[in-house]
């Protein structure tokens, strides 16, 4: 029997269960073990979302450059916790709908986790019961403490390193972070106490390969899934508009278009998890730092 035609294409098209079994914080340390790379992109609504983890996405971000892509912000610091959980529940509403297996993770924005451990943990409530199976939030030092008191009440954690866009006035732009010894040390600290904390994820952003490599053999129990941070690490991360050549104006270094290669968005997500699975992306002269 043909499925009636949903109205708009703000919904993802009823498909049938997926053969794939949902995604874990079990099985994605088990693909890391196994070297078997893992992919993630950004998305903040049904559609996105349905088509990336049709095409094979393991992870999908909800992440707060949203703020830029969606809302037409200058950075992310403007995002605010409503905004992130409209986009989660969309999300998540998007994989319900196409039986969707990916790992749905949800950025908490700035000023929500910063209070105290207890304003985390409220904030993570909100993004859980929008529909996401874990929280991501940037910086390392103090949050180490945060990290472990949500982890101990059940909330998964990814960390965020390197280039942290919530704390880009600090940083003084968007450049490579950890390129001289002190810095790669705290990073690498960082990155320890982390682990340390129950932190099963970790994004770096922008930070040299070597650096990237060293932390993800310092830290083996943690998935680190880099952007903009070599292939030596668990997996790749890209904003999905800038993946997608829809980003307008000069795009990072490490930002291949998917697009211009495939005859459609569907194929140009495949092509990227191809790419990742078979490492030849990022490649090591022209994504990497
Ligand atoms: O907000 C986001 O999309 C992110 C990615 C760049 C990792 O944090």
């Amino acid at each position: 029997m043909n499925t009636p035609a949903t109205p708009y294409g703000t919904l993802p098209p009823a498909s049938t269960p997926s053969a794939r079994k949902p995604m874990s914080l079990p099985r994605l340390r088990e693909m890391h073990a196994s070297g078997e790379k893992i992919t993630m992109l950004t998305a903040y609504d049904a559609t996105f979302a349905a088509v990336a983890d049709a095409a094979g996405v393991e992870c999908i971000l909800v992440g707060d450059s949203l703020g830029m892509v969606c809302q037409g912000l200058t950075s992310t610091v403007g995002v605010s916790l409503e905004t992130m959980r409209h986009h989660t529940e969309c999300v998540a509403n998007g994989l319900r709908r196409s039986h969707g297996v990916a790992w749905l993770i949800g950025d908490l924005p700035f000023g929500t986790y910063h209070e105290s451990r207890e304003q985390a943990l409220r904030s993570a409530i909100v993004l859980m019961q929008a529909g996401a199976h874990m929280v991501k939030l940037e910086g390392g030092g103090w949050t180490a403490d945060t990290v472990r008191f949500l982890v101990e009440r059940g909330v998964p954690v990814c960390a965020h390193l390197g280039l942290t866009p919530q704390t880009v006035h600090a940083l003084g732009g968007y450049r490579v972070q950890g390129r001289d010894a002190a810095a790669a040390q705290l990073l690498e600290r960082s990155a320890r106490e982390f682990a340390e904390a129950g932190a099963a994820m970790l994004v770096l952003e922008l930070v040299p390969a070597a650096l990237a490599q060293r932390v993800q053999v310092q830290n083996p129990e943690m998935v680190v899934i880099g952007i903009g941070a070599g292939a030596d690490v668990a997996g790749q991360v890209l904003v999905l508009h800038d993946m997608l050549g829809v980003t307008q104006g000069k795009v990072p270094r490490f930002v291949r278009n998917f697009m211009a290669e495939g005859g459609s968005i569907g194929d140009g997500l495949r092509r990227y998890v191809q790419a990742v699975k078979q490492r030849s992306f990022p490649d090591t002269t022209l994504h990497t730092y």
